[in-house]
């Protein structure tokens, strides 16, 4: 069985912990696209650890890991959480595997990145970790992939080339040196697609998304988005090999965050934004910055969840709203007058007025309200919720 859990949102809905807690009934976990501007906090209750690069797979089960083709590796950023993960789970350390055709995301990407972001009329709000330069330079065939380092004169004559291309005064060698040193230390850990394919068929495969599908770069609110298909329909390329999907998780939390720029129809800029920011800790676990927080938006989840081909929900932070007296969620939209349910693209999104329904906060999860408010979104969704998540610690979780 192969399953996919992606954000409905504009990610950071607790992807990381779903993945973390699900990963004890599959062999392997996998990454198939994104790279570090990802930030997956998982919490242990002893410690907390926060992914960028290496999946999200429960250091208790040592289960196996995979980093596919479709991800951007940031090599200081794989070490750093390569040591992190020795040091807590030493065995599980040792299942990570990396698909040698990624891409690098290069050291001076990430200033460009900022460059790049400043140059528009409207700043995207990227995490500056050099993302979108890298699929870009991909896309151009510019890239520098892990496999290319089996040859110096190969990564040479290509950052010879980007140095042209980007105008950049660099050290050839300098640079080198640095990407080599970090490369022997992760060379053990590389394995072609075709490999990871034959180790991996028959074995139960749990896909972990990263952003969300309203941070897609097609079905997203362009250009206000990531540079990858980070809903379900780039596990596949992501991957490296076609492959089965059984099924479609996806995660909301019960309310909307956004971190960046674009439009967020229910955004709280006031008092309300700042108390659900506070009560749920909402700021960026790459960046730190402050997360944009506001209502649930059913007629945006309804488009998440119809253009991703999810089959089931899973809520968290449910408990976050439970010292609210009164919640508010947006179950239509206002275009021009006339009262819309279903948006058939985001085109119009920045120009929308939400239509509120309140409901009654809850005291606990038990109560009716919550359940009330459990069996509003199914309906308003058409998806059945299959857990509910009750705090931050990954075994806070409910089955329903
Ligand atoms: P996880 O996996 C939330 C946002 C950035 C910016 C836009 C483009 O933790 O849910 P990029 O650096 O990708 O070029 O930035 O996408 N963004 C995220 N927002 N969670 C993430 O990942 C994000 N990854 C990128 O804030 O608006
Ligand atoms: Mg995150």
């Amino acid at each position: 069985m192969n399953t996919v859990v992606i954000g409905l949102q504009w990610g950071d809905e607790g992807k990381g912990k779903i993945v973390t807690y699900l990963s004890r009934y599959y062999d392997c976990v996998v990454r198939y696209c994104g790279g570090s501007n990802a930030g997956h906090t998982v919490d242990y209750g002893d410690f907390k650890i926060v992914h960028h690069l290496i999946p999200s797979a429960d250091g208790r089960f040592k289960k196996n890991m995979y980093i596919g083709v479709g991800v951007v590796i940031d090599l200081d950023v794989l070490l750093r959480e390569l040591e992190q993960l020795n040091n807590l789970f030493p065995e599980s350390s040792t299942l990570l595997r990396v698909c040698k055709q990624s891409h690098l995301v290069l050291p001076f990407y990430r200033e460009l990145d900022g460059r790049i972001d400043a140059a528009r009329n409207e700043p995207v709000g990227t995490t500056r970790r050099g993302i979108g330069l890298c699929y870009a330079n991909r896309a151009l065939r510019f890239g520098l992939r892990l496999e290319d380092f089996e040859d110096d004169q190969t990564v040479k004559e290509r950052l010879r080339e980007l140095a042209k291309l980007w105008n950049l005064e660099l050290s050839i060698e300098t640079v080198l040196e640095h990407l080599r040193e970090a490369y022997e230390r992760i060379s053990h850990l590389l394995i072609d697609n075709v490999e990871a394919f034959e180790n991996l068929k028959n074995k139960n495969l749990l896909f972990e998304g990263t952003q969300g599908v309203l941070l897609d770069v097609d079905v997203g609110t362009y250009p206000f988005v990531t540079s990858t298909n980070c809903s379900s329909s780039g596990v596949q390329s992501g991957f490296g090999y076609p492959i089965k999907i059984d099924k479609v998780i996806g995660v909301t939390k019960a309310y909307t965050t956004r971190v960046g720029e674009g439009p967020f129809p229910t955004e709280l800029k006031g008092e309300e934004g700042e108390r659900i920011r506070k009560l749920g800790g909402e700021y960026g676990a790459t960046t730190g910055r402050p997360r944009r927080c506001g209502w649930l938006d059913f007629v945006l989840l309804r488009y998440a969840v119809k253009v991703s081909g999810c089959d089931e929900l899973i809520v968290t932070k449910a408990d976050i709203l439970k010292n609210f007296e009164k919640i508010a969620v947006c179950v239509a939209y206002e275009v021009d007058g006339i009262k819309v349910h279903e948006l058939k693209n985001l085109k119009d999104i920045h120009r929308v007025k939400p239509v509120y329904e309140e409901m009654e906060g809850w005291k606990d999860i038990n109560s009716r309200a919550f359940t009330k408010f459990l069996k509003k979104m199914e309906q308003e969704v058409g998806v059945r919720i299959s857990y509910v998540s009750t705090g931050s610690k990954v075994d806070e979780i409910i089955a329903l």
